[in-house]
């Protein structure tokens, strides 16, 4: 019985899968099809902005939204550099590109305001005009029934491409990205006094360094922000004129931020993702080039982290390079490194710096028979300080590359080199600083053999000596890493003729010991002359680009050693006195890097 019923049920089974299959045939039923993506303005105002719009359009061109869901509302006004004809380019190459471009120009305008101190001065006539010209994109944005709009100022970086799918993701009428710079400073605020100035409190560093994640409520979003014109409470926003009640100064923040308080709009920062770089604002003092620098500081530091190229829709002049006064600027990468390599070639061409790229020994390579062709031996009494292990393939790699450099610069007798690793951040203003130095040495006529750059200080309690008569410029005491320095042809002469292959330790142990300041004597006593003249620029000018610990680290020089694995065959102790043996039959040795010693 209960079989019968069964196989009626499967035989029913059966038969309405081919009844339904028959259905299908006949008149086939479609699934529906996925939304199209809401409609977004992006609003572009242009000043006096020739070195970030490339940057800033490509950002733009980048983004991961369908092009056809985007109308750009472009404006320039009062430049007095290419802004304009720019800006008319890049507008008139995308047209095809976007639902729709529009671009207001007003070259007959002056290039200045009348009352206006300088380029990064705000007087009135400035704010109303830049407030005038927000309230027309709104406008403009609310007659085309855009769903949404976003303002991005001309120097902001919004190098995450999803930012726009992220933000409209928010759900919130008005939303800003949190964008980062070398400051604490961003565009958004967590409070306000009540004449509307800018309050810290206590949420604006933990969400500003990414401890507080999510979207918050602020009392002040600016520079980039995403306005929701779907909803009703949007319809009251406006940027000019001024709300009646306005009780503030005039500021174009200050006025939107007071509309959006005055129509109950709440306003949001999000910090979910990561989204990109703004520079520090100005004084009002300060001039145009001032601004570049600072803008060209943000872009590198924005190019750690992401590649970031110009608008393919620009013609930009290549930007003239030069070497700095040095007769070469030497960069060492590992051939397995692109991507430092382009990242170091990108930034350096960003700040003007005319670089030859060395290929980097990589000791990740090195077999004991090479070792020994070169004549490498370990310094018998070397360990490290913090792993006490010996050294690894990376330093040896490491060690060579540079001394590969210090035998260039004597047998091309170069006056003066420049050597940077390939894992460096520029200080802000980096070339002008560094030129700036190096011309006070050649007036003061120092005498010098190295000059570091970028280092570790390690004796942070004793204060350096300053160089009397140079600016920023010390007399360094016991240091770790070779980031960038400077080197003479008698300093590289010095370095070849103390033969440290023979008695090699990291190269960052060795220049201390070069210009005698290395703390253990067990290691000085294999170097005689001891006489380098080093010097360390003060403040440094060059910081690692990641720190031990944090996401993105890794080191070639700091990973595995020959010496500690077993399964490779070195004749590395053939003399049988080395401390490392021990340590490499002593069982795995821990893989404590040696920017660990930035812990302590
Ligand atoms: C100004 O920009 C336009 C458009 O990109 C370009 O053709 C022109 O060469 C630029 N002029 C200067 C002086 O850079
Ligand atoms: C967005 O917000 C509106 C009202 O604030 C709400 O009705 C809607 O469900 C939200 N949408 C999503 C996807 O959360
Ligand atoms: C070491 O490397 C060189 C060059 O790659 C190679 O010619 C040589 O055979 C290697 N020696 C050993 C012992 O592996
Ligand atoms: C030792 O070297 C061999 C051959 O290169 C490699 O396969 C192995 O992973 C290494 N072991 C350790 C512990 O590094």
């Amino acid at each position: 019985m209960l079989l019968l019923q069964l196989s009626i049920l499967l035989w029913f089974g059966a038969f309405r899968s081919d009844f339904s299959e028959a259905l299908s045939d006949l008149e086939p039923i479609w699934t529906e099809s996925t939304l199209l993506k809401p409609k977004v303005m992006i609003t572009i105002l242009a000043r006096n902005s020739q070195h970030s719009l490339p940057f800033y359009l490509g950002c733009l061109e980048r983004m991961d939204y369908p092009k056809d869901r985007i109308a750009i509302w472009a404006a320039a006004d009062h430049s007095i550099d290419n802004t304009t004809a720019m800006l008319q380019e890049w507008v008139s190459r995308v047209e095809g590109l976007y639902h729709s471009v529009r671009f207001r120009t007003t070259e007959h305008e002056k290039s200045s305001y009348a009352d206006e101190l300088g380029p990064k001065h705000w007087p009135d006539s400035r704010f109303s005009h830049v407030m005038q010209l927000r309230q027309a994109a709104l406008q403009s944005a609310r007659a085309q029934w855009a769903d949404y709009i976003l303002f991005a100022d001309s120097d902001n970086l919004l190098t995450n491409p999803k930012v726009l799918s992220h933000l409209i993701a928010e759900n919130r009428t008005l939303v800003a990205p949190m964008l980062k710079s070398r400051t604490l400073y961003s565009n958004f605020w967590c409070g306000m006094t009540a004449q509307g100035y800018y309050k810290r409190t206590d949420s604006y560093i933990p969400i500003r360094n990414w401890k507080r994640v999510g979207c918050h409520a602020v009392p002040m979003i600016h520079s980039t922000m995403l306005l929701d014109l779907r909803r009703h409470a949007s319809r009251a926003l406006a940027f000019y004129p001024l709300h009646q009640l306005y009780p503030w100064m005039l500021d174009d923040i200050l006025a939107f931020a007071f509309s959006a308080r005055q129509a109950g709009v709440q306003m949001f920062v999000s910090n979910s993702e990561h989204y990109g770089y703004l520079p520090v604002p100005l004084e009002s003092k300060q001039t145009l080039e001032d601004e570049e620098e600072s803008f060209t500081h943000t872009l590198t530091e924005a190019m750690i982290d992401f590649t970031l190229e110009p608008s393919r829709y620009l013609q930009t002049a290549s930007r003239n390079k030069d070497r700095m006064g040095f007769d070469e600027i030497y960069i060492i990468n590992l051939r397995r490194r692109m991507d430092r390599r382009e990242r170091m070639l990108r930034t350096l061409d960003v700040l003007g710096i005319e670089v030859t790229v060395t290929d980097a020994v990589d000791g990740k390579y090195l077999n004991s028979s090479q070792l020994q062709v070169l004549g490498i031996e370990m310094l018998p009494s070397y360990e490290d300080p913090y792993s006490g292990r010996v050294l690894t393939k990376g330093e040896i790699g490491c060690f060579l590359s540079h001394y590969n450099i210090w035998k260039q610069v004597v047998e091309r007798r170069q006056k003066q080199v420049l050597v940077l690793e390939d894992d460096v951040r520029f200080e802000a203003n980096f070339k002008r600083r560094l030129n700036t130095i190096m011309d006070d040495v050649r007036r003061l006529r120092l005498m010098w053999d190295l000059i570091y750059i970028g280092r570790k200080r390690l004796q942070v309690a004793n204060p350096e000596r300053w160089v009397q008569g140079i600016k920023n410029l010390v007399h360094p005491d016991y240091s770790y890493w070779t980031l960038g320095y400077t080197l003479s042809l008698q300093g590289a002469k010095k370095l070849l003729a103390a033969e440290p292959l023979g008695n090699m330790l990291p190269v960052d142990e060795f220049l201390p010991v070069m210009f005698n300041k290395h703390p253990k004597e067990e290691y000085l006593v294999y170097f005689k002359q001891r006489d380098l003249l080093a010097f360390s620029v003060e403040p440094l000018l060059l910081f690692p680009t990641h720190y031990t610990g944090e996401a993105g680290y890794s080191s070639d020089t700091e990973t595995s050693t020959i010496w500690d694995n077993e399964s490779i065959n070195t004749d590395w102790d053939r003399q049988g006195t080395h401390k490392k043996q021990n340590r490499g039959d002593a069982g795995p040795v821990p893989t404590l890097n040696r920017g660990s010693r930035d812990e302590l």
